[in-house]
């Protein structure tokens, strides 16, 4: 989730594209970069603090009234100045600025590079503004050359292009990326989100998938991907920044929350191969013969990391009989763990930068393991010091709690098991069904999403109570014990996991009419084992929320309340049974009128001991 800031009108555009970099921080970065279009271009690692530094004084070598920038999160190629947005072809008249991920990249590098263009980043983006060198060969238009190239990339994109001879005129094109035109007097301004562009114009177009804008200072055209000219009015912006920001919504939390159907899509995109019962994971080609060797699998992570490898465990012990542990790193990093040549680590991480997980990595590495990762953040340590991985691309999580990376995580975890499975026994026949069922669950969620007033209402009847347990079985075990942290960690209630089975070893005897359970039963192999807990709960006069699969009827005899969830796979019930509680814990925090973004006491990441 990059962030793109342009501009093109009559005031010295420099000050006002570091600006708006500036408002757009919050989405994330490792990098930035500014082109002054026919001027000058500058990049730097890190926040946009460091870009200003590095202008500082040389503000005069950027004179011009038009520019585009780009604040980067990295999804292709590490975090680096020469990786660092705008981008440009090879003659230097082509700039490109792009969020959103070319799928093709690689063809279209290697055809590029036989016709002699020289690459200077290792990013998917650079292919763009290469392709336009290329068209304009022939077309000798501006406009033309960018349609061209847009006919040649598959993915998805917000891109901003300006070219050195037309200083007047920028080109913005969306395709599953956003895009927003702000309408000034005597300017235009391009953004991710409205966010910045909000200090200059409360006139905004927001661009649709395949639709381009042409923006001089005076005018905007739009037209589709064929040319054919579309009629839009800007609308008034009634929203203030801080409403931008959060989607809307009041919190992070809620934001990301929300994304949970698009994490699934983009953590998916390009990956999943159904017809042949595959996955392709890019990232881990380099590693793919040594991955057929692998007789062990010890997953590690902290936190919600942790509780996701616990899913994982399952899916892959059941899915391709690799034996598999999984381990808090602050555990493993201390003990004598058993590791040899043919045992792989797999690291998850939402930051990349937790030290326990990092050091764990090193353990395992040092004892000659091959080590992978799921990360979302790309270039973080963990990243790097992984032989290869998997790259989550559910956008920066900004919520202190983990919960769209947590989604993230059991789908990558989902396809990594097909991968797997495919290299060994699982048939063709597996793989597709386990494809096709991660094609429908944004759909599923979407479903689960739209019941938040409800979930909102029950949160708000259970708040009342002090000490809450959290029950599941196999697959949802691990969900029992996250939707106990969620709540532990922005509401500050009591509550406690635990495997349903374990329920009579202990935790019951704390169950009583203050003591209510949150039981999740989706109509699984383990359903009837859940039933009969629930039943000794009522029996203890135990309040019980549940949460059921559609059209199980009889759950609601039994228990006080029900969230409803779709039908899907055993294995992948745990990415749509966690959305309720997500939201369960979030409206019990809000009905206490808590900081949910950012808990007491908590951290985002936790780079120490
Ligand atoms: C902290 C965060 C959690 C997160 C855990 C692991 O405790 O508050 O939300 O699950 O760290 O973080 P990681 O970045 O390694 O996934």
């Amino acid at each position: 989730m990059c962030g793109i800031f342009s501009y093109v009108g009559k005031k010295e555009a420099l000050p006002i594209l570091v600006d708006g970099l500036s408002s757009l921080e919050y989405r994330g970065y490792d990098s930035s970069g500014v082109y002054v279009v026919g001027s000058n271009c500058v990049k730097s690692v890190g926040a946009v603090e460091n870009l200003r530094k590095k202008l500082d004084g040389k503000e005069n070598t950027f004179s011009g009234t038009s520019g585009i920038a780009h604040l980067r999160w990295a999804t292709h190629g590490e975090p680096t100045e020469k990786n660092a947005h705008p981008h440009s072809d090879c003659s230097g008249k082509f700039w490109v600025v792009h969020n959103g991920i070319i799928e093709n990249y690689k063809e279209l590098k290697e055809h590029l590079i036989s016709l002699g263009h020289i690459f200077k980043s290792d990013t998917d983006t650079e292919v763009v503004p290469h392709l336009l060198e290329e068209h304009f060969k022939r077309e000798n238009d501006f406009e033309k050359a960018v349609k061209q190239t847009l006919k040649d990339i598959k993915g998805t994109y917000g891109l901003v292009i300006a070219f050195k001879d037309e200083k007047n005129k920028i080109i913005t094109c969306r395709m599953g990326a956003p895009v927003v035109v702000g309408v000034g007097v005597g300017e235009m301004f391009v953004a991710s989100d409205p966010s910045p562009i909000l200090r200059h114009t409360r006139q905004v177009i927001y661009l649709r998938d395949g639709e381009i804008a042409t923006l001089t200072p005076e005018n905007y055209n739009i037209c589709s991907l064929d040319s054919t000219p579309i009629a839009r009015d800007p609308e008034m912006i009634e929203w203030e920044v801080d409403q931008i920001k959060k989607d809307g919504y009041d919190h992070f939390m809620m934001k990301e929350i929300m994304e949970a159907s698009d994490v699934i899509k983009n953590t998916t995109r390009g990956r999943l191969i159904p017809e042949n019962g595959l996955v392709k994971l890019g990232g881990l080609e380099i590693v793919a013969d040594k991955l057929k060797d692998i007789n062990r699998i010890i997953i590690v992570g902290c936190g919600t990391a942790y509780y996701s490898g616990v899913v994982g465990e399952y899916m892959i012990e059941e899915y391709t009989g690799i034996p598999v542990e999984v381990e808090v790193g602050s555990e493993f990093r201390y003990r004598k763990p058993l590791i040899d040549k043919n045992t792989m680590l797999l690291a998850i991480s939402q930051s990349g930068e937790t030290a326990d997980t990092l050091e764990a990595i090193r353990e395992a590495k040092r004892k000659g393991a091959l080590a992978i990762g799921i990360v979302n953040t790309v270039g973080s340590t963990i990243a790097r010091e992984t032989d290869a991985g998997i790259y989550n691309h559910a956008g920066p999580e900004i919520g202190v709690a983990s919960t769209k990376a947590f989604i993230s995580q059991i789908t990558a975890l989902a396809m990594l098991t097909v991968f797997l499975g495919r290299q060994r026994e699982m048939s063709m026949v597996t793989g597709k069904r386990i494809c096709e069922e991660i094609i429908s669950l944004p759909e599923k969620m979407e479903k689960i999403l739209s019941q938040k007033e409800e979930i909102k209402k029950l949160a708000e009847k259970y708040s009342i109570y002090r000490d809450f347990l959290y029950l599941g079985r196999k697959y949802n075990y691990a969900i029992a014990y996250e939707g106990a942290l969620k709540l532990k960690e922005v509401s500050y209630i009591h509550a406690e996991g635990c495997g349903a089975g374990e329920m009579k070893h202990g935790p019951l005897a704390m169950i009583d009419e203050n003591f209510p359970t949150l039981a999740i039963a989706p109509s699984d192999s383990v359903y009837e084992k859940m039933i009969s807990n629930i039943q000794e709960i009522k029996a203890r006069k135990g309040k019980v929320l549940a949460i059921a699969t559609d059209g199980d009827e009889r759950i609601k005899e039994l228990a006080d309340d029900v969230i409803y969830i779709p039908k899907t796979l055993e294995m992948l019930t745990p990415i749509l049974s966690v959305i309720p509680l997500q939201l369960f814990a979030y409206y019990m925090a809000v009905s206490k009128g808590l900081n949910v973004d950012r808990p007491r006491n908590l951290a985002k990441s936790v780079t120490v001991e």
